[in-house]
């Protein structure tokens, strides 16, 4: 059980476990923190919480130069579909299993457009790989069956954003930690701009381990 967790910046991840890779929301070009290019990334499939250009990003590019499958909501899918990109379709509450493993969609409360174009239910996301699972929150406000979650899935990682305004800040954030009970919560979705909270410090679930990413770092678990 290990899988290689690299923060791409911003709320975007690569997930591998040595022979398959997994890219999370990942917007590269124009993101001011971001080290790499969407050039850089290899990957087999992208899973995306929703559509918001901070989140869907570089996916038409990564997807197509990887020849990788995009996952997600229903409508942000036929999005792709139209730009010539493989898809797996889900929506909220649905698991589909990979070689790698499964993708599962959870809720999230947020908005979900592209360009002024509906993109479905914006979603957190199950990635299990590697025999580690992780949960990555998508942009949400804060909700109690995120307790639900923990306890579905047993996430061995939590992704959690604290940037405030758009999404939970630093304190609702621990919440939502608390209640999913990870073994290690990485926060993510602030930083990036000055409207978002520049600092983590009161990112502090009780019992639970923070690991703070910087963009281009790759870490180990397990
Ligand atoms: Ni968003
Ligand atoms: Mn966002």
């Amino acid at each position: 059980m290990a899988a290689e967790i690299t923060f791409l910046g911003h709320a975007g991840l690569l997930v591998s476990d040595g022979s398959h890779t997994v890219a999370i929301d990942p917007f590269l070009t124009g993101n001011p923190v971001a080290v790499h290019k969407p050039d850089d990334i290899r990957c087999q499939a992208i899973a995306l919480t929703h559509g918001h250009p901070d989140h869907l990003g570089d996916s038409v590019a990564i997807a197509k130069a990887n020849d990788a499958t995009v996952v997600g909501a229903f409508e942000l899918t036929e999005y792709f579909g139209e730009q010539g990109v493989k898809t797996e379709p889900m929506n909220p509450g649905g698991q589909v299993d990979f070689d790698f493993g499964f993708i599962a969609l959870t809720q999230a409360f947020h908005s979900n457009s592209y360009e002024g174009r509906y993109m479905g239910m914006p979603c957190g996301v199950v990635l299990s790989l590697g025999g580690v699972t992780l949960y990555h929150c998508g942009d949400t406000a804060l909700f109690g069956d995120m307790k639900l979650i923990g306890e579905l899935y047993r996430p061995d990682i939590a992704c959690v954003p604290i940037g405030d305004r758009f999404t939970m800040g630093p304190r609702l954030g621990t919440t939502a930690a608390e209640l999913i009970q990870p073994k290690v919560a990485i926060p993510v979705h602030y930083k990036t701009w000055p409207l978002l909270a520049q600092s983590a410090d009161g990112f502090r679930p009780t019992g639970i381990e923070v690991k703070e990413m910087e963009p281009g770092e790759t870490w180990q678990y397990g």
